[in-house]
């Protein structure tokens, strides 16, 4: 049975008020998000640092849609097991994470939860073709991991319509990460990407005071994005 494809934006909590992460998901979920995006950074595998299992719990309780966990760490496997009991839904490794990717993904779907893959720019599309019946979610960076607010690399699109071809009627997700705007979610849409993280794109403009550019930013993307999906389909 295919996926649910409709359109699905989910922020990215490393734009939000690092002091106020309840608040902050309250909010975000109030203005009509459908997951929250949660961004794992171990200072190793890619050059920033964020959090870790605990704060992913303290943040799990807050949530009431789905919380989608991205390991941008390596080794990824000895932690896995920890963001599982964090109460993850999804948890995303990346490709480029270890050589055994087979098995983090199995490692992933024994906890009970989905299983994703992350794929760094310059990773090709090939890389998934015998994991495609492990993984519940594809995430293609279309920017390089670790900061949020970098420009979006066009060359992703391609990539994205690749999979999309290679995933046929699997119930796999397409996400997409990084540079996320109502100028290029039409563009990633478009290609077949149904899960859209964008940080700056959500957060920008408004705050727990001031909540409803979050909710005008979420329906902005959402339009754009649900627009190409329309014309492609016509
Ligand atoms: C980048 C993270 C993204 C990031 C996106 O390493 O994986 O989730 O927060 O931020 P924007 O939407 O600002 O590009
Ligand atoms: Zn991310």
């Amino acid at each position: 049975m295919p996926s649910d494809r409709s359109i699905k934006i989910a922020p990215s909590i490393l734009s939000a008020d690092f002091a106020d992460f309840g608040r902050e998901i309250q909010a975000i979920e109030a203005q009509g998000c459908d997951w929250v995006h949660v961004d794992v950074m171990d200072g190793h595998f890619v050059p920033n640092l964020t959090f870790g299992p605990p704060l992913c719990a303290a943040i799990r309780r807050h949530v009431t849609t789905l919380m989608d966990v991205h390991l941008m760490i390596s080794p990824v496997d000895p932690y896995i097991e920890a963001f599982a009991s964090a109460g993850a839904d999804i948890i995303t490794a990346h490709a480029e994470a270890g050589p055994h990717t087979h098995r983090t993904l199995q490692a992933i779907r024994t906890t009970g939860a989905k299983a994703g893959l992350a794929l760094n720019p310059a990773t090709p599309a090939d890389t998934v073709e015998y994991l495609l019946d492990m993984v519940d979610l594809v995430c293609v960076m279309t920017v390089n991991p670790g900061f949020g607010g970098q420009k979006f690399i066009r060359s992703q699109i391609e990539k994205i319509a690749r999979l999309r071809a290679m995933i046929g009627d699997r119930p796999v997700h397409i996400e997409v990460d990084g540079g996320i705007t109502p100028e290029t979610a039409p563009l990633v849409a478009a290609a077949g990407a149904d899960v859209l993280v964008a940080g700056s794109g959500v957060f920008r403009g408004g705050s727990v005071a001031d909540p409803a550019p979050y909710g005008a930013n979420i329906r902005a993307i959402r339009a754009a994005a649900e627009g190409a999906t329309q014309a492609a389909a016509e």
